[in-house]
C-alpha cells in the first residue's frame, strides 16, 4: 500500500519569522490532522531550510529542498549540494519542478543529473513534470510526461527508483486556480504507473507514489486523493496557510 504523501512547496515566499511560524503551526497540528497515516513535507527557501528543519524538530513533518545542484562540491558558484542539504537535515528534494524548466530554463538532462545525485547524497528527490498548456491543446500530453519521466529517471535502476516520488505538475494548472479535473489527473497518473510498469516491474510501478500538483486546495484535495493512481498532493499557495494546509493532510487519511 503507498502511504499518501503531502507536500508544501513554498517557493520564494516567506521571511525568517513566517517561516518559522508557518513550520510550527503546521508541525503541531498534523499529527491530529492525520496521524502518522500520512507522509508530511515543507519545502522552504534554501535560507530557511535550517531554521524551519529546528522549528519541526522530531515532528512527522519533514524537510525538503526545492532544488539542488548535482555536483558534490567545487567552484559552483550559488548552488547547493545533496550532501549540504543532508547536513542540515533535508530529506527530501524537488527536482524539475516547472518552475525551474520553464522560467529557469532546465533541461530533461540536468534534471536528470539532479535526482541521480540527490539519490546518490541520500535524499529523496521528488521529480515534477507535466505539460504546458499549448502542449495539452496539441493533445501533446502523453508525448510530453514520457520523455520528461524517462528522461528524469534515465540510469535508474529499480532500487534507486524507490527513493523517488514523481510528481505530476500541469503547467496551465499552476498558481492559476484552474485545477486539472480529477479525471484529468487520474488519467496521468495511470500512464506515468505504466510507463513505469515498462520501465520497470509491476511491483517497482505500483510501490512509487505518484503526486498531483496544481492549484491543490482543501476544497478539491479529497476527490482528486480519491482517484486510484492520485497519492497524494504536492502543493504552492495553499502550503502558505496553516488551516489550508492541515486540512489537505487531513483530507489524504
Ligand atoms: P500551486 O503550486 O498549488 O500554487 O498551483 C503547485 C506547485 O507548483 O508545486
Amino acid at each position: 500500500m503507498r502511504k499518501p504523501f503531502v507536500a508544501g512547496n513554498w517557493k520564494m515566499n516567506t521571511d525568517g519569522r513566517s517561516s518559522i511560524e508557518l513550520a510550527e503551526g503546521i508541525a503541531s497540528g498534523s499529527v491530529d490532522a492525520a496521524g502518522q497515516s500520512v507522509t508530511v513535507a515543507v519545502c522552504p527557501p534554501f535560507v530557511y531550510l535550517q531554521a524551519v528543519a529546528k522549528a519541526v524538530g522530531t515532528s512527522n513533518v519533514a524537510v525538503g529542498a526545492q532544488d539542488m545542484y548535482f555536483e558534490p562540491n567545487g567552484a559552483f558558484t550559488g548552488e547547493i549540494s545533496a550532501a549540504m542539504l543532508k547536513d542540515i537535515g533535508c530529506v527530501y528534494c524537488i527536482c524539475g519542478h516547472s518552475e525551474r524548466r520553464h522560467v529557469i530554463g532546465e533541461t530533461d538532462e540536468l534534471i536528470n543529473k539532479k535526482v541521480a545525485a540527490a539519490v546518490a547524497g541520500g535524499l529523496l528527490p521528488i521529480l515534477c513534470v507535466g505539460e504546458l498548456l499549448a502542449e495539452r491543446e496539441a493533445s501533446q500530453t502523453d508525448a510530453v510526461v514520457t520523455r520528461q519521466l524517462k528522461e528524469g529517471l534515465a540510469g535508474l535502476n529499480s532500487e534507486k527508483l524507490s527513493a523517488v516520488t514523481i510528481a505530476y505538475e500541469p503547467v496551465w494548472a499552476i498558481g492559476t486556480g484552474v485545477t486539472a479535473t480529477p479525471q484529468q489527473a487520474q488519467e496521468v497518473h495511470e500512464l506515468i504507473r505504466n510507463l513505469l510498469t515498462g520501465m520497470y516491474d509491476d511491483q517497482s510501478a505500483r510501490e512509487t507514489r505518484i503526486l498531483y500538483g496544481g492549484s491543490a486546495k482543501p476544497g478539491n484535495a479529497a476527490e482528486l486523493m480519491g482517484r486510484p493512481d492520485i497519492d497524494g498532493l504536492l502543493v504552492g499557495g495553499a502550503s502558505l496557510k496553516v488551516d489550508d494546509f492541515l486540512a489537505i493532510i487531513q483530507a489524504a487519511v
